[in-house]
């Protein structure tokens, strides 16, 4: 029988992997000394095999009791640890763009590889690496969402037109296009810095009837997607529809994307106030199967 451990936040998710998979449901005691270092128990037999939840939003302070808690699994009788992370952290640094820079993705990856037997993620931002197998040495099982956005699409949006705002969101975008049937196009983009980018729109013309709906994998500053959202509506449209995969969501993010887009959703692969499109069975469908 296998086991999902939740670290501290991921217990919804943990708990209803469990339930998807009629599997058992662990916890793990994670407490901070008043020296701020960590204290980490695993509070149940472990399994022989445990999964153990964990979304990796502000991976530096979660990734030392994460590390913690992989090893106290073993010494609690797991042979077989999975790291469950529906938002993978640090592949947008995917190679050395000034002198001297750390080209983190591939440390990351080496460091989570150290104490996991197999990853399982979803909609990983992967840009320059064809495939996670470039920089993790585990098996990677990547769980893709566009069933759940093209789902909420075709529910809640008439004549769609979907856009993403850069090139590389053409992965996920022309995926969801195609589930709900539907023309797709992108922006061209330009980042000058963490919070300035310059966009670029396609010919939107022959799509001023249709309901915009921009699709991106990350908002982060929301940079891109409010600069997207102003593009549209210059181009004639109305307020655009704004959805992403994972909602990092930096502080005020919410509320300057309120004022420009006519709804806001994203998954549950981050906890937010937006993420009404919930992954767990998605996650559950594609875990190996007879891994129970
Ligand atoms: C990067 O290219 C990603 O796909 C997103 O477009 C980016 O991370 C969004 O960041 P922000 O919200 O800060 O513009």
């Amino acid at each position: 029988m296998a086991a999902f451990f939740g670290m501290p936040g991921n217990e919804d998710l943990a708990d209803a992997l469990a339930a998807q998979t009629g599997s058992e449901a662990g916890a793990v005691e994670i407490r901070r000394f008043p020296d701020a270092e960590s204290y980490v128990r695993i509070l149940a037999a472990a399994n022989e095999k445990a999964f153990l939840v964990c979304t990796l939003a502000r991976p530096d302070e979660q990734f030392v009791p994460l590390v913690f808690a992989a090893r106290a699994l073993r010494t609690s009788g797991a042979n077989d640890v999975t790291l469950v992370a529906p938002y993978l952290a640090y592949l947008r640094q995917d190679r050395r763009f000034r002198e001297g820079e750390a080209v983190t993705s591939r440390t990351f990856a080496e460091l989570v590889s150290l104490d996991f037997d197999a990853l399982v993620t979803v909609d990983p931002h992967l840009h320059r690496y064809a495939s996670l197998d470039e920089i993790y040495t585990i098996p990677a099982i990547v769980v893709h969402s566009a069933p759940l956005v093209g789902g909420w699409v075709r529910d809640n949006v008439k004549a769609p037109l979907v856009l993403g705002p850069d090139e590389e969101s053409a992965q996920w975008v022309e995926e969801v296009a195609r589930q709900v049937g539907c023309p797709w196009a992108v922006f061209a983009k330009e980042r000058r810095g963490d919070r300035d980018v310059r966009l670029t729109a396609p010919a939107l013309g022959r799509y001023r009837e249709r309901t915009p709906v921009l699709i991106d994998d990350i908002i982060s500053s929301g940079a891109t997607m409010i600069e997207a959202a102003k593009l549209v509506r210059a181009a004639g449209m109305q307020p655009p529809h704004c959805i992403a995969v994972h909602g990092l969501f930096s502080t005020g993010t919410v509320e300057r994307l309120g004022a420009v887009a006519k709804s806001l959703v994203t998954t549950d692969s981050i906890p937010n106030p937006r993420a009404d499109l919930k992954l767990a069975p998605l996650i559950a469908q594609q875990l190996p199967t007879g891994f129970a």
